[in-house]
């Protein structure tokens, strides 16, 4: 299956096996998903927190560094003064064999180098808040051999932002303890904070530093160690300056013997009156309990064991089977893997994303849901919690909170008026998949009316007002700081450098007006009088129903260009996205979002501007955001006119709003064309172009540069990307048209010849669907007929409460 010269997809395993250490970018891996994280790349590079990468980093990493991906967690070989580490970096001695698989919540690392084998397997379990190291060393000559082997990592002073900036303090305040084979971090633990970390080793030590000038040398870098270099340990003791963590342990090894040796890094909090079992010495009781848990191979591996069998249960609740490996290895592994990781991120901490700046973005946590909420429901049913509870009784919303307060930040406030919306596609996509209409009543109280016992639903009615009280003199909605496109500041008109884009908006009475928000309030202002109607608030439904009605007229009216959608009225009540601008004469948004609110769908204009997306904005790469790019700063539209052309929001591809017309062209019926566009950006569809793309092959990026930029199609920004859940929504219930309804499961595909007959199999509440889709011959849209266990059923959806168990369907499309 080797398809790149960097690697290869092992579906069997679940894994992308990377071949070299020196990828395009360092290509990398999440590990965690309850509380503690880590990020780590294919020469296990990358660092770890708890909850919050900006307020509990817990090792550190220097981004943007030179060389790129420096820091992480090494481990090195002593070999008789042969020096080299299993993951291929940082030293750069080259290695006999070298492999990084990463899988789903670990990744593996085999090096070998003259006879010796290193295997490292770095995972962190499910329930507990600890990065395990298995780490085998084997000899696989013909005589004895013994070796040194190293670990080392450094930590991070907890506040990642305050570590990198106020080292006139930080330089004096690091704490460390070591006793037996536990290296401990306690800096401020003297003080407020009451949390340490550690890191273990299940053996008897030659040695340790946790000093880092001790064990690197000051004029030295982790490609060349000092103390590794000298092949001992100082056994130094950290006062302030930088503490690290690192062991030595000297390893012999008989021929064809093999050693295992368990590394735990973790993290404990202790009960305020409990820190302390000495004067100045940390109550280690938690820790050692943690370290207990993993102390053997067995105990490592049976934890890497229960970690992989939740992922396959995980993935196993929705299986495709197509004429495409392409597609399953999409929808079947990484994509899932990859809304899990946004899901638990947002967008805070990446390769791109230093986890100092942003916290769980209102707007994209939201977004995030719908591709996650068929995997573990009831975490999205708490972040939605978490997200309205940060939303104003007038339906605005903070733009972000803090995972470890989980208050919305001050800093960046809110006034983007596409917010409020998004909470309505969450919701509706969350009880839909799971049945629950009663969380529609459970109460979370609004951010400044905490006394009232507001309901889900209120929420919603509040956002669904927030648009209706916020329109402008086109009777379209006000798009406040910005909509979905954060870089078209329409009241920022900024001329000052140090002035943020994304926190700036001028003027009380803003008259921009958004035609992107105005398809989103068609589209989920449906979705809330549905909902309504569902609870028997006919009142409700009916009063909403004439705003929206009133909406599709004024897109009509004031927001067609001829054709296509206009994209916005800026501050000036000119438009945007007009064929008489000069630049900037089509944008992406409104004709996904006019389009997939089904505006235009009676009179030809969906068509229309769904053509002209083709004509004018799609290339080989993708879909592209604007056309023409804008060529020169202009403070009217703020941000997107900041960009070179052809990058980020000035005309890249901006994966995230791709699927918009993904879905857009499977409700029109034009299979071929929604699966050209899925796959344009897919990652397992285009892996012959790594060398030009550059990230992970497994999984999307957030941009994509466009036909103005100096290099087309190359990507940056992988992995924290709305596109991940776009994406995986457009294709399973768009394309293969397997889609949950309140009272059942809507099959409605829209599934290009090419990818043959299909087999699909869905959990969706507690019932299990075998689904096989025949090709008809025709559209491919639609079905032609559909049986339940043979017996014919009348119109496309499957009804829940009739067929609630384990069912054999089969579906012929048109
Ligand atoms: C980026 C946007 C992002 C925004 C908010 C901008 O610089 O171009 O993609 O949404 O920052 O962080
Ligand atoms: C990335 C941001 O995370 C998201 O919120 C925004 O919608 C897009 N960029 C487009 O600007």
């Amino acid at each position: 299956m080797t398809a790149s010269t960097y690697g290869y997809f092992d579906d069997a395993n679940k894994e992308y096996v990377v071949t070299t250490p020196f990828t395009p970018l360092p290509w990398i891996n999440y590990l965690g998903n309850d509380g503690f994280f880590g990020l780590i790349s294919n020469t296990s590079g990358g660092y770890s927190f708890y909850r919050d990468a900006k307020f509990r980093r817990i090792t550190r990493y220097r981004y943007n560094n030179v060389p790129m991906d420096s820091g992480g967690r090494y481990f090195y070989i002593n070999d008789n003064g042969t020096v080299w580490n299993p993951g291929g970096r940082p030293v750069r001695t080259e290695l006999d064999h070298y492999e990084c698989r990463h899988g789903m919540g670990y990744s593996k690392f085999i090096g070998r180098k003259n006879d010796i084998e290193v295997e490292q397997t770095t995972f962190i379990p499910l329930k507990d808040w600890c990065e395990v190291h298995r780490v085998t060393v084997t000899n696989q000559g013909a005589a004895s051999k013994s070796v040194k082997l190293f670990s080392s990592l450094e930590w991070c002073l907890w506040n990642a932002e305050d570590d990198g900036a106020n080292f006139q303090r930080n330089f004096s305040t690091g704490e460390v303890e070591v006793e037996g084979s536990a290296i401990y971090h306690k800096t401020e633990y003297r003080e407020r904070r009451n949390h340490y970390s550690f890191f273990s080793v299940n053996a008897p030590l030659a040695g340790y530093d946790t000093d880092r000038q001790h064990f690197v040398g000051v004029y030295n870098d982790y490609s060349c160690p000092q103390a590794v270099m000298a092949g001992a340990c100082t056994n130094s003791e950290a006062h302030g300056w930088s503490p690290v963590a690192a062991h030595q342990l000297d390893v012999e090894l008989a021929a064809g013997e093999s050693k295992t040796f368990v590394f735990v890094m973790g993290y404990v909090e202790v009960e305020p009156e409990n820190k302390w079992q000495a004067p100045g010495v940390i109550n280690k009781e938690p820790a050692q309990a943690l370290m207990a848990k993993y102390d053997t191979a067995e105990k490592a591996s049976a934890a890497l064991k229960t970690l992989t069998d939740y992922w396959d249960g995980l993935l196993s609740r929705f299986t495709v089977k197509s004429g495409d490996e392409r597609l399953d290895r999409a929808l079947n592994i990484w994509n899932q893997y990859q809304n899990m990781v946004t899901f638990n991120m947002s967008r805070s901490a990446s390769y791109f994303e230093s986890g100092i700046g942003r916290g769980m973005g209102f707007r994209d946590s939201n977004q995030d849901t719908i591709g996650f909420a068929h995997m573990i429901p009831s975490a999205v049913r708490d972040r939605i919690i978490d997200l309205a509870a940060t939303q104003q009784s007038d339906g605005s919303a903070y733009h972000q909170y803090q995972p470890l307060t989980k208050k919305g930040n001050a800093d960046i406030g809110g006034n983007f008026n596409d917010d409020p919306m998004w909470l309505v596609l969450a919701v509706a996509n969350y009880v839909k998949e799971s049945g629950d209409v009663d969380f529609l009543s459970y109460v979370v109280p609004f951010e400044d009316t905490p006394e009232v016992p507001s309901t889900i639903y209120d929420h919603l009615k509040a956002s669904f007002y927030h648009v209706v009280n916020n329109l402008g003199p086109h009777q379209l909605p006000l798009i406040g700081r910005a909509d979905w496109n954060d870089c078209l500041n329409l009241n920022c008109f900024s001329t000052e450098p140090n002035e943020s884009y994304q926190t700036t908006q001028r003027g009380d009475s803003d008259v921009a007006e958004s035609l992107m928000i105005a398809g989103q309030f068609v589209l989920y202002g449906n979705e809330f009088i549905a909902i309504a109607k569902l609870l028997g608030l006919d009142s409700d439904a009916d009063a909403a129903q004439p705003h929206v009605d009133a909406m599709v007229a004024a897109v009509k009216e004031h927001g067609w260009d001829g054709e296509w959608f206009l994209r916005a009225y800026d501050s000036q009540s000119n438009p945007i996205g007009s064929s008489n601008n000069a630049e900037g004469k089509i944008f992406i948004e409104s004709q996904g979002f006019c389009t997939m609110a089904g505006i235009g769908f009676d009179d030809g204009k969906a068509k229309q501007a769904l053509d002209s997306v083709e004509k004018h904005l799609a290339c080989e790469y993708g879909v592209m955001l604007q056309q023409p790019a804008y060529s020169e700063y202009n403070p009217l539209y703020g941000e997107i006119t900041s960009y070179p052309p052809g990058y980020k929001e000035n005309a890249g591809i901006f994966c995230h709003n791709n699927p918009w017309i993904v879905v857009a062209e499977a409700m029109m019926g034009r299979a071929d064309k929604a699966l050209s566009y899925y796959t344009r950006i897919t990652p397992a569809f285009i892996e012959h172009l790594t060398e030009r793309h550059k990230t992970e092959p497994y999984v999307y990026s957030q941009m994509i540069s466009g036909r103005d930029a100096y290099i087309q199609g190359e990507a940056k920004n992988s992995w924290l990307t709305g596109t991940a859940a776009w994406n995986y929504y457009a294709a399973t219930q768009y394309i293969l048209g397997i889609r949950p309804d309140y009272n059942g499961l809507q099959i409605d595909p829209c599934v290009d010849a090419s990818l043959g007959d299909i087999k699909i199999t869905r959990q969706f509440r507690d019932a299990v669907y075998h689904i096989e889709i025949k090709q008809g011959g025709g559209t491919g849209k639609g079905i032609a007929s559909m049986t339940i266990d043979g017996v014919a059923v009348d119109g496309d959806v499957i009804d829940y409460q009739t067929f609630n168990g384990v069912h054999d369907i089969k579906v012929v499309l048109n």
